[in-house]
């Protein structure tokens, strides 16, 4: 496939086989220096942890075709780190940060030819993963583990400009309060399946998902993080031990305070309370910023700013980091890491 047959934009978020992904196998207590290959089947064994067990994590980060014509990696090295934190709580052997880097810079290299141009609003989404492998069947750890990094042409998430979700409160949970909530694990994700598809079922954008152990506060959206921005400009986030602790949310909280002046809190967001915000968002690398329109609890619709219009605050965010990302505007001493 040549450049020429990819349509720009008409791409989503859908698997396409690029050229080339990385490929190393931790054996006899050590990482491979791992190589480039074009094969896009993985074989192993029937006894892998990873598909009895779900021993296994993964991560997710963009390259960005940048308005001078350089390709950026967002905070890759946050990737890297919330990688080993995943890996160590599944028992699993730390990918070093260097390592991870230069991976998805040798991946974003060899499929330079998928990178979405500069304008089109897309990216190159890359997937690093680490499984458990080799012959087994008790509930340990695997003997063997395997660290890839894929990538696919990804579209903008907003086709015609940023608007308003609606998402829905589930009443399933997607992690235990000391379970695996705050780690990017398979496992997570299989448990948000049945509510996630729910939630589209009955019209909405995703099913969000309220603290495991007291169901009263807002914790995860979908596949992204909450926030809020209160009546008097107090941008805030939920902080609890079963979220996943996302990258945009974690600039967001920085680029919030530094260049918008918002006083930012990590606490609590009862779903009691929702009137006290004027704008709310989910946030993370696919979703970006996505404006929350309203959500539903208990058969009624909370409406924040508009079921149509984008709140202001959530934009200037919005422009900040996309800015950043795309180089349009400069980030942050050491988020921005170029190809
Ligand atoms: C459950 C969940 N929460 C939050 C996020 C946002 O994280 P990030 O901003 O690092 O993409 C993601 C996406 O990776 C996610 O899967």
């Amino acid at each position: 496939m040549g450049n020429e047959s990819i349509n720009w934009d008409k791409l989503g978020f859908d698997y396409i086989k690029t050229d080339k992904r990385f490929l190393s196998t931790w054996r006899d207590g050590q990482w491979e220096k791992g190589t480039l290959t074009e094969d896009n089947v993985l074989h192993i064994s029937e006894g892998s942890t990873a598909l009895h067990y779900g021993q296994q994590c993964f991560e997710g980060l963009k390259a960005y075709r940048a308005k001078d014509g350089s390709i950026n990696l967002f905070r890759p090295d946050q990737n890297a780190a919330r990688m080993q934190r995943s890996c160590t709580r599944l028992l699993m052997p730390h990918v070093p940060t260097d390592m991870f880097i230069e991976a998805c810079k040798d991946v974003v290299r060899a499929n330079e030819r998928f990178i979405p141009p500069y304008g089109t609003g897309g990216a190159l989404y890359l997937r690093p993963f680490v499984i458990g492998v080799g012959d087994n069947i008790g509930v340990r750890a695997a003997p063997e583990f395997i660290f890839s990094v894929f990538c696919i042409p990804v579209g903008p998430y907003f086709k015609g400009g940023m608007k308003p979700h609606n998402f829905v409160i589930s009443s399933y949970d997607r992690a235990a309060p000391q379970g695996t909530g705050a780690a990017k694990v398979g496992g997570n994700y299989a448990a948000s399946m049945m509510p996630g598809a729910e939630a589209k079922k009955n019209g909405f954008a995703d099913a969000i998902y309220l603290d495991p152990l007291t169901h009263s506060k807002i914790e995860e959206v979908g596949s992204a993080n909450f926030f809020g921005i209160t009546h008097d400009d107090q941008f805030i986030t939920p902080k609890s031990p079963s979220v996943l602790p996302g990258i945009t949310r974690l600039s967001l909280i920085e680029l919030a305070e530094s260049r918008l002046g918002l006083k930012v809190t990590e606490g609590e967001v009862f779903i009691d309370k929702l009137d006290q915000f004027k704008e709310a968002g989910a946030c993370g690398t696919a979703a970006v910023i996505t404006p929350i329109g309203g959500i539903s609890y208990q058969n009624k619709l909370h409406v924040f700013h508009s079921e149509t219009e984008v709140g202001p605050v959530t934009q200037r965010l919005y422009k900040e980091l996309t800015g950043i990302q795309f180089g349009e505007i400069e980030g942050p001493a050491g988020w921005v890491v170029k190809v």
